[in-house]
């Protein structure tokens, strides 16, 4: 008899209960056992970035966390990112303002990573967005477009944080 465990998460502010097995990794409880499929496979070995989703506000590489390792905690996926009407968070409407992306499939963990890079305080420049999204891999060649989304979409959200203060 296979070993199964309940992981408890709170998916995009919704509490979860998965009885799953303990090797279930966050990135398969995500896109087989919940239907959230907006977060990709892509190497499914740490080094492409595709599966990039936040645990507790941090960016975490899906594939490489297991859910279990994640019980108890808040998981914000793609799916999670759009307002409570459906308004596009800033990254979201910034690349598709600069059409950062071609095929799509590396855009979900991008815009992932993206978020938590301009809340790191790491999108200051070009040189520093390139350098803290090195993890994220396109294989369409998006890069240009993918730092002017970020570069814009980080000066847009300073911008409403210090109106907020
Ligand atoms: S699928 Fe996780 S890093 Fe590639
Ligand atoms: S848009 Fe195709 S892999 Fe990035």
């Amino acid at each position: 008899m296979t070993d199964r465990t309940t992981v408890h998460l709170e998916i995009n502010g919704r509490a979860e209960a998965l009885d799953i097995e303990p090797r279930v990794t966050l990135l398969d409880a995500l896109r087989e056992h919940l239907g959230l499929t907006g977060t990709k496979k892509g190497c499914a070995h740490g080094q492409c970035g595709a599966c990039t989703v936040h645990v507790d506000g941090e960016r975490v590489l899906a594939c490489l966390t297991l859910a279990a390792q994640a019980e108890g905690r808040a998981v914000t996926t793609i799916e999670g990112l759009a307002g409570p009407n459906g308004e596009l968070h800033p990254v979201q409407a910034a690349f598709l303002e600069y059409d950062a992306f071609q095929c799509g499939y590396c855009t979900p963990g991008q815009i992932m990573s993206a978020v938590a890079c301009i809340r790191e305080g790491h999108a200051g420049s070009d040189e520093e967005i390139r350098e803290y999204m090195s993890g994220n891999l396109c294989r369409c060649g998006a890069y240009p477009h993918i730092v002017a989304a970020v570069r814009q979409a980080a000066e847009e959200l300073t911008a409403q944080k210090q109106a907020a203060e």
